[in-house]
């Protein structure tokens, strides 16, 4: 037992046990709480149930007369229940506090929009808000929207530490479900209907405060706050779709980016500002020249972008912005692909030991997930698509036609360049 016991790590990248943030801090607290009762309740029961073996086993030539039966007895009877009433409500009342806790989200002045968000061009009446991210689960990967700022990206969502973000949790095909081990889990995406749910990577400067036993305000006590989110809090944060939800559930990951305030306003304006045409000619030009005279179009990437635009119908179904042309919805939108750390929703990883980026890791996902999709995820819709899947590629002929290796390996260098 200790042996096996001894194969057990806390500490790992999905661990409920490592807690960055009060829901996850308030879920652990529960769960602790539980295993106390439960192990008290096993002890008393187990204990109790070894004595009577051992004691009234049957010995040889034992004459000793049957035990009285405790069946009926009132005291035991009602203090049996009573002592199991007791339990459940010492579990049942931090319970439905945690419920309540963990389901409204909390108005804390210093998460408001207002408070902290250092971009610009933010609705003034957001300004009493919390960040809102739309979470919509798809088979296989998720949408995360951030509608107060026109921002839509996949699988990789980035929020602030420190700071209240509230969820509102959709899915378009099958139930899905949320989890983030180490800042909240799990909430059930529904199809039909919104959840709701509020995330916090880290405490906030009070709480924060209040654990250290520390007062007042003061920039020492800000830098010190600062330090203590760099340094505990500002992490990339592994996540999984918590409900079967058909041939890929196990391969729909997510992650998400916890940063500092500044580096959440950059990562936006970046995602607004999308991508220029691969010599940064104006999309004006570019598309001049793709209607009238594609072949004018040449090296790699270029090459690539008329791939996504053309033959490989990547357009359809992806969008990425600032090409005004590629609008797709019903996949992942692929704006800054190239700086996400993993593709295919968490499946293919090409994070290096730094946190960067392993280039050459991610050219080989990137092509490894275009030139075969569907063995990289079963069943995904980019296979199979009626009409606008790689399975169903034609050549100019309207003959099938698979994607070569030459047009994966464009295809890949393009998105690679997507940053
Ligand atoms: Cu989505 Cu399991």
């Amino acid at each position: 037992m200790i042996a096996l016991l001894g194969g057990c790590n806390l500490d790992t990248r999905m661990s409920t046990f490592v807690t960055k943030g009060p829901i996850a801090e308030e879920q652990l607290d529960l769960f602790m709480l539980t295993v106390w009762v439960t192990g008290f309740i096993f002890i008393v029961v187990g204990g109790v149930y070894v004595y009577a073996v051992i004691k009234f086993r049957e010995r040889p030539n034992d004459d000793r007369p049957m035990p009285s039966q405790g069946h009926g007895n009132p005291l035991v009877e009602i203090g049996l229940i009573g002592a199991s009433v007791l339990l459940l409500v010492i579990i049942a009342v931090p319970t439905l506090q945690a419920i309540w806790f963990t389901h409204d989200t909390p108005d804390d002045p210093g998460s408001r929009m207002g408070a902290w968000y250092p971009g610009e061009e933010l609705a003034e009446e957001e300004a009493e808000n919390p960040l809102v991210i739309k979470v919509i689960g798809y088979q296989w990967w998720w949408a995360f929207e951030y509608p107060q700022l026109g921002v839509t990206t996949a699988n990789e969502m980035v929020i602030p530490a420190g700071k209240v973000v509230h969820l509102e949790l959709r899915s378009v095909d099958v139930i899905h479900s949320f989890w983030l081990p180490k800042i909240a889990g799990k909430v059930d995406l529904i199809p039909g209907r919104t959840n709701a749910m509020w995330i916090q990577a880290g405490d906030n400067f009070a709480k924060w405060k209040e654990k250290q036993g520390l007062e007042g305000e003061g920039p020492e006590l800000r830098a010190d706050y600062a330090t203590y989110l760099e340094e505990e809090i500002h992490d990339y944060y592994y996540g999984q779709c918590a409900e079967y939800c058909g041939d890929s559930h196990a391969r729909m990951l997510f992650r998400a980016r916890v940063v500092d305030d500044e580096a959440f306003a950059a990562w936006v304006e970046d995602e607004r500002t999308g991508h220029t045409p691969p010599g940064d000619a104006t999309w004006e030009a570019w598309y001049a020249a793709y209607d009238k005279n594609p072949g004018q179009l040449t090296g790699d990437l270029n090459e690539g972008l008329k791939l996504f635009m053309g033959r490989a119908k990547c357009a359809t179904c992806h969008a990425v912005n600032g090409n005004p042309r590629a609008l797709g919805v019903a996949g992942p939108n692929l704006t800054n692909v190239g700086s996400r750390l993993s593709i295919a929703a968490g499946w293919l990883n090409h994070r290096a030991e730094d946190g960067g980026i392993d280039v050459e890791q991610q050219y080989d996902n990137l092509f490894k997930w275009i030139k075969e999709p569907n063995a990289v995820k079963p069943g995904n819709l980019m296979w199979k698509a009626d009409g606008g899947g790689i399975g169903e590629l034609t050549d100019e002929n309207g003959d099938p036609a698979l994607l070569t290796d030459e047009e994966v390996h464009k295809l890949s260098l393009y998105l690679q360049s997507l940053k």
